[in-house]
């Protein structure tokens, strides 16, 4: 069994890719062309967004969206104290600070009420400049959107949607990377959407920031050329045989992915109801189910679960061990009087099951069976 069938996906849509893949080889068109542009193209009709603009991988993205933000030194950058460190790691990179805020203890993301506090902090503190928010679709939930876009503009502050975990998701009938001034994803193999390696993508509604997000990919390049260049940029495109993997898979996601991995979460919760805490989607939202994540009573009966789960070949993670304050690496940033209790709690109890569209019904019984004969 595996946590994310990566080989059964490929088995269910190898005619399709292995098409693709031959015929980028045979078009020796190993940068952009067709297969990056018809991507584009279908991923932005696909989230209801004027542009998609593809790269390297989710970092990057992030990266480009905070430059495009105008992040700096000095800077606060406001994100989620559970969530990956890239969702916050390119704002050290351009020397501003992260400024962690608290989750929310049901559906464990953003937390609007610590969000206005810690940016209230900031603000009071005089220190530092108030910038940007990120706000994390964890584990395939969306945000709360309504009540954090007013905060941002209350505030001033850009918002950007980190959807790296959330590609099909929805919150109130619109797809995840629209909101947001700035949205950005990751193709990650384990990622809802993911290619055989690397890559991700930016999503904007302005043709003048599309254009300049083209520009800051190629090296800062202009429109006059690639040799003429205007600005210090990255480094950052999909590679073409990513793309023609992609778009079979994107395909695959809409058709009926999607529906499978709400089915394969149902049963689950339907399973564990009343001995673990199930996971909790944000309010008119629809998650893309990219974890599965428990809570057990404490954290000593979590860890006994995962070490049984271990013992008895079944996959599982944890996500995260740790908040990100906590991080060695964060651990002399502010905290401006935040204590974080739901972040610590749920990293201390949290285990995720396996979850993909081509996990069988059979081995999701095997897993429960598992997992309730642990809990006992
Ligand atoms: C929430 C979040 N943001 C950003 C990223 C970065 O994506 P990538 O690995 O493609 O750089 C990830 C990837 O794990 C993620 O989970």
């Amino acid at each position: 069994m595996e946590f994310i069938d990566l080989k059964a996906q490929y088995r269910a849509l190898k005619s399709e890719i292995d098409v693709n893949i031959q015929s980028v080889l045979d078009s020796a068109q190993f940068i952009g062309g067709p297969y990056v542009a018809e991507l584009e193209k279908r991923l932005a009709a696909f989230v209801g967004r004027k542009h998609c603009i593809t790269c390297a991988n989710g970092t990057d993205a992030l990266q480009i969206a905070f430059m495009l933000a105008g992040v700096g030194n000095g800077d606060a950058v406001f994100c989620p104290d559970v969530t990956f460190i890239a969702s916050v790691e390119p704002a050290k990179m351009l020397g501003a600070v992260p400024v962690f805020c608290d989750i929310l203890p049901d559906t464990y993301c953003l937390s609007p009420e610590s969000l206005e506090r810690q940016i209230k902090a900031v603000l009071a503190e005089g220190k530092r400049a108030p910038k940007i928010v990120v706000a994390v679709d964890i584990f395939g939930n969306p945000c709360d959107y309504d009540a954090i876009a007013p905060i941002c503009k209350k505030y001033g502050l850009t918002l950007i949607e980190d959807a790296a975990q959330s590609f099909g998701a929805s919150y109130k009938g619109r797809r995840t990377c629209s909101f947001g001034e700035i949205a950005t994803t990751s193709f990650f193999p384990a990622k809802p959407l993911g290619c055989y390696g690397d890559g991700g993508a930016i999503f904007v509604d302005d043709d003048e920031t599309e254009a300049l997000i083209r520009s800051l990919c190629v090296h800062g390049k202009s429109t006059r050329g690639k040799y003429d260049n205007e600005r210090i940029g990255i480094n950052s495109r999909l590679d073409a045989i990513q793309a023609a993997i992609l778009l079979p898979k994107l395909k695959a996601l809409a058709d009926y992915e999607l529906n499978a991995r709400q089915t394969a979460a149902e049963r689950y919760s339907a399973a564990f109801a009343g001995k673990f805490v199930t996971p909790v989607i944000t309010e008119g939202g629809v998650s893309a189910w990219a974890q599965y994540a428990l809570l057990a009573d404490d954290p000593a009966r979590r860890d006994r679960i995962v070490a049984r789960l271990t013992e008895k070949k079944i996959p599982n993670m944890i996500y995260y061990p740790k908040p990100q304050h906590a991080l060695p690496v964060f651990l002399n940033e502010p905290c401006y009087g935040e204590t974080f209790p739901h972040a610590n709690d749920y990293c201390a109890r949290t285990f995720s099951l396996p979850i993909h569209p081509y996990l069988e019904e059979f081995e999701q019984r095997e897993i429960i069976e598992a997992v309730l004969e642990a809990v006992t």
